[in-house]
C-alpha cells in the first residue's frame, strides 16, 4: 500500500497518534508525520518525546509543519490516507474553510480533493456548537470521524485498551488488517 501520514496537532491526545505511528511500524507500512507546533508541546507534555524522537523509534519520515510544499500534500504521490489524530477544533475549523496554511491542514485539503481517505480524531471537552457544526460540514464531504472516546463494552483494563480501540477504528478505515483489540462477536449480552 502507499504511505499513511499522521499528523499529530495540539489537542490532547498526542498518544494516540504515537500509537498510530507504532503499530504502523509494526506491519512495515510507511508513513509520513507531521506535528503542529501546538502539537509538539502536548506531544513533549504528555508523552514526554520530540517529534524527532518519536519518528526516529516508529521509523516515519518527519515533515516540516511550514512546508507546504512536503510530499505528504502532494496530490501526486502514492498516498493512501491522511490521519489527523488527534485533531485540534483550531485544525477542524481551518480544513471545513478550506484553509490550508500548513501541511498539516493542506494534506487535509489535498485528501479531500484527490478524494483519498481523510480521518480526523477529535478530542474536546465539551464541544462548542462551532466545532460541531464543523464536523458535520467535514462528514458531509466523507471525512470519517472518530472521535477519542474509546468504548467500554470490551471491559478495557489498561489506559493502552482505550487507547488501541481508537487505533483499531482508524486502521479498520485505513483498510489495514489488524486484530488490535477484541472485535464484537454478539455472544456478549
Ligand atoms: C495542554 C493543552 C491541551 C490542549 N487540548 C486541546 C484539546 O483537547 N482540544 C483542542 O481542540 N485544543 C486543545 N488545545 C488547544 C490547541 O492546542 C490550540 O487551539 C492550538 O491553536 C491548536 O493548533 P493546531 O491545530 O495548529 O495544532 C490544547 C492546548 C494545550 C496547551
Amino acid at each position: 500500500m502507499g504511505e499513511v501520514v499522521v499528523a499529530i496537532s495540539g489537542a490532547s491526545g498526542a498518544i494516540y497518534g504515537k500509537r498510530l505511528l507504532e503499530i504502523l511500524d509494526e506491519k512495515n507500512i510507511p508513513s509520513r508525520l507531521v506535528v503542529t507546533s501546538a502539537g509538539e508541546l502536548t506531544l513533549k507534555h504528555e508523552c514526554g518525546i520530540t517529534k524527532e524522537e518519536l519518528a526516529k523509534q516508529t521509523n516515519s519520515i518527519l515533515e516540516d509543519e511550514g512546508n507546504v510544499g512536503g510530499k505528504s500534500a502532494s496530490g501526486s504521490s502514492k498516498i493512501d490516507a491522511v490521519v489527523i489524530c488527534p485533531c485540534s477544533g483550531t485544525t477542524i475549523g481551518k480544513i471545513a474553510a478550506g484553509i490550508s496554511d500548513n501541511l498539516v491542514t493542506r494534506s487535509a485539503i489535498v485528501a479531500m480533493k484527490e478524494r483519498r481517505k481523510l480521518i480526523i480524531v477529535p478530542r474536546e471537552a465539551p464541544y462548542a456548537t462551532v466545532h460541531l457544526e464543523n464536523m458535520t460540514k467535514l462528514s458531509s464531504w466523507n471525512t470519517i470521524i472518530i472521535p477519542a472516546s474509546p468504548g467500554f463494552y470490551n471491559h478495557p483494563e489498561t489506559i493502552d485498551d482505550l487507547i488501541d480501540f481508537i487505533i483499531a477504528r482508524i486502521l479498520d478505515h485505513i483498510g489495514i488488517d489488524n486484530e488490535i483489540g477484541k472485535r464484537w462477536t454478539g455472544d456478549e449480552i
